[in-house]
């Protein structure tokens, strides 16, 4: 029996194959395999058939090179692998100067042959998802192939062994760890550079699993977790004695959530304990939506990235505390609007801490400068388009030496001189498309160094409000 190992890597839209034991590749031809669209295949190098199925599908050249291990090292540069992707049993592997790339292996050629073939198949089809969005056919699911194509078995026992482990939720990716083990909670502050007074929210995969982390589950908390969960709500509970209190930085309460994402939940399955995460970004710095900006924060400092592609919502969960029995407290706002809370609880007093009421007083961490990009980021009063147009003219002319961008709706795109870059977040229509790209639109600033950023201001209600309220910190110096 033979081992083959394989790598592939994705780099600025150029697919790197990486055969790890070259000298097997012969004894591929003559191995019949099936194509997933159904095809045999019979004699022809697996990554020969990808060139040849991807040009006659979308008439697109691919590059693929193949290389052993040490020839493959000057491909990948610096912490710029931009996609890696890993089969069903994954391993690790240090390339080069110790860099930790996964590959997958199999155990023998034909298993290996048929899985090559699905994994190029696979990586294909999120490739093109990438470079050109909307060309693959509507019976292609993407996430559904990242998903199938994932070993959460080896994800979950790295979390149990007290490693770290980003993952994709419905919000923004999390940098998780096993809750109960204060080791490994204390290597996210480590890696995220967090203020210890910080705490992190819980994710569990069920209500039932809520009594291991919480004392207890308050009447409405229990329905804010029937409506909401799995979702994007964090509500605070009395904390269970057993739970380190580094993950609540000492607070009585802990934040615990049920996050609606097939791989959260996929991973939280195979973990088998509640997981501690933050937001997968260095503090200060915007949230990772996608993957991609997950491995750019941290290259191989967090080495286990399971990989969900884009988020959905793109922004934070509301974190609230049930006070009494009455009252809803808004402790951060986030994906689920005060207006959603009030409507599915019209009796109940909804109340945004630090602004509805003064005296009540907002997440720890709320208090810190964050989402800040490189550049310096200025919120553009809410106007009328025309009165908008004129003072961002104005804004412009007075800074002739800088490198500008606009963020804003298409909508206002439309009044922005031609040779001004702009990045257009979504439609006014509809505030949730605003919302899930504001995040990347910042990291996006920061990797074109735009020096000087104007984001469009939006009506502060309903999601507008959360929209605003990342936009403004962001902004703040
Ligand atoms: O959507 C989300 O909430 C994401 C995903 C990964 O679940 N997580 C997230 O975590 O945004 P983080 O650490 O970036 O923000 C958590 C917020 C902070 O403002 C923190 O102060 C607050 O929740 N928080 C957490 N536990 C708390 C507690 N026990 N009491 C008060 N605020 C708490
Ligand atoms: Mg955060």
């Amino acid at each position: 029996m033979q081992r083959v190992a394989l790598a592939v890597i994705i780099h600025k839209g150029k697919l790197i194959v990486e055969h790890l034991r070259e000298e097997i590749r012969p004894s591929f031809r003559g191995v019949p395999a099936v194509l997933p669209g159904g095809k045999v295949l019979d004699g022809e190098l697996p990554e020969v058939a990808l060139k040849r199925e991807v040009k006659s599908d979308i008439g697109m050249d691919i590059e693929i090179v193949s290389c052993i291990a040490e020839r493959a090292h000057p491909l990948i540069p610096e912490s710029r692998i931009s996609y890696f992707f890993c089969s069903v049993n994954t391993v690790n592997l240090t390339i080069g100067n110790k860099k930790k790339v996964k590959s997958a292996e199999w155990e023998d050629l034909p298993t290996a042959a048929v899985h090559m073939l699905t994994l190029f198949s696979r990586v294909f089809a999120f490739l093109v998802q990438q470079l050109y969005g909307n060309v693959l056919p509507p019976n292609v699911n993407v996430p559904e192939l990242m998903w199938l194509s994932q070993d959460f078995e080896r994800f979950g026992a790295k979390i149990r062994e007290g490693e770290l482990v980003a993952f994709p939720t419905e919000t923004v990716y999390g940098l998780g760890a096993h809750a109960f083990d204060s080791f490994a909670v204390e290597k996210i502050f480590r890696a995220k550079n967090r203020p210890a007074d910080n705490p992190l929210i819980v994710h569990v995969s069920s209500v039932e699993q809520l009594h291991e982390v919480a004392q207890t589950v308050p009447k409405l908390a229990t329905s804010l977790f029937m409506h909401f969960s799995p979702g994007p709500l964090t509500v605070l509970l009395p904390k269970n004695d057993n739970l380190p209190s580094v993950v609540t930085a000492h607070s009585s309460l802990v934040g615990v959530r049920i996050p609606a994402n097939l791989f959260a939940l996929e991973l939280l399955a195979a973990a088998r304990v509640p997981i501690a995460a933050p937001s997968a970004n260095k503090s200060g710095k915007p949230s990772a939506t996608h993957h991609a900006h997950v491995i750019n924060a941290f290259g191989s400092e967090v080495p286990h990235v399971v990989l969900g592609g884009p988020t959905t919502f793109g922004i934070e969960s509301t974190v609230v505390l049930p006070k009494n029995e009455e009252q809803i407290v808004i402790m951060r706002q986030g994906a689920i609007t005060k207006e959603e809370l009030k409507t599915t609880f019209p009796t109940h007093e909804v109340l945004i801490a630090g602004e509805d009421d003064t005296n009540l007083r907002s997440s720890p961490g709320t208090k810190y400068k964050h989402y800040a990009p490189n550049g310096k980021l200025t919120v553009l009063p809410l106007n009328s388009k025309k009165k908008w147009r004129a003072h961002l003219l104005k804004v412009i002319n007075e800074n002739p030496h800088e490198s500008v961008c606009i963020l804003c709706s298409k909508e206002f795109a439309t009044l922005i001189p031609k040779k001004v870059n702009r990045i257009i977040l979504g439609s006014e229509r509809d505030l949730s498309s605003i919302a899930a790209s504001i995040f990347g639109a910042l990291l996006e600033c920061d990797a074109k160094r735009y020096s000087l950023v104007f984001a469009q201001s939006f009506p502060r209600k309903g999601l507008g409000r959360t929209i605003m309220e990342r936009l403004t910190r962001a902004a703040a110096n």
